[in-house]
């Protein structure tokens, strides 16, 4: 029997992806579209539904197992890595609405600030982008290698089971020289 997620942190990661898309696609261009008080309005909505999730989802999560649905047992290195991966995704997502909210007090207040505000909001959706590129990438890569970690999350595109080739095999073996690595650093 394959370990999986709980049906809810699969609903959670699958809502909140599309509410994540969603925030992406339909962003303040520029701070004039603010001027408009039904959409300052939204946006400052949006930022606290979207905060309020990020952080249940957080909390519900936290003691999940990270790659819980892997066949074999995982590199202590390969699981800090994943940990830190989805602890910088939080961390963007929750940096993303705080500063939207940021922009949106000092707008309402006039006081200064304001350019500082906008580069941090910038800097959170480039880290956004960045830590979430990371994370699909890697689970594109464990399906093709078939470790079971897809199908804990992912209800579609089934994987079957583990795949070996030559070419996996060269590169497990460069992957596990670096967890070796990031295990003699950052954990014994
Ligand atoms: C095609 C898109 C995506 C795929 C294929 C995917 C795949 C996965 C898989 C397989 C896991 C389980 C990892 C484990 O067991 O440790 C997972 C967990 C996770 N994913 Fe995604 N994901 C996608 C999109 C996203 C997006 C857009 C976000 C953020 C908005 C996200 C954030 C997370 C986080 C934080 C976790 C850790 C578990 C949790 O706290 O819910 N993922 N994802
Ligand atoms: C969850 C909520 C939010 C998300 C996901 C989000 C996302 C984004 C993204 C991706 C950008 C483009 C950044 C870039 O150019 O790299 C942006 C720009 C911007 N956002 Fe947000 N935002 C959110 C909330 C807010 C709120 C509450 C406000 C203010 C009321 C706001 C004001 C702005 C402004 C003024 C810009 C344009 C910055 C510029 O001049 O380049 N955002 N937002």
């Amino acid at each position: 029997m394959e370990n999986s997620h709980t049906l809810l942190a699969k609903t959670i990661h699958w809502t909140f992806s599309i509410l994540y898309a969603y925030g992406i696609f339909k962003q303040v261009e520029d701070l004039e579209e603010l001027e408009d008080a039904s959409l300052l309005n939204f946006e400052i909505f949006f930022a606290i539904v979207f905060l309020v999730i990020v952080m249940l989802r957080f909390f519900y999560m936290k003691d999940a197992k990270t790659l819980l649905g892997a066949h074999d047992e995982m590199h202590k290195g390969h699981l800090f890595i994943a940990k830190v991966t989805h602890r910088l995704v939080y961390f963007s997502l929750i940096m993303l609405p705080t500063t939207g909210l940021l922009i949106a007090g000092i707008l309402n207040a006039g006081v200064p600030g304001m350019e500082i505000a906008i580069a941090l909001h910038e800097l959170s959706a480039f880290l956004s982008y960045i830590t979430i590129g990371i994370h699909v990438a890697a689970s594109l890569y464990s399906r093709y290698k078939g470790e079971g970690v897809w199908n804990a999350m992912v209800p579609v595109w089934r994987e079957d089971s583990k795949k070996n080739s030559k070419l996996i095999s060269k590169l497990e073996d460069i992957e596990n020289k670096i967890y070796d690595e990031i295990e003699d650093r950052f954990i014994n």
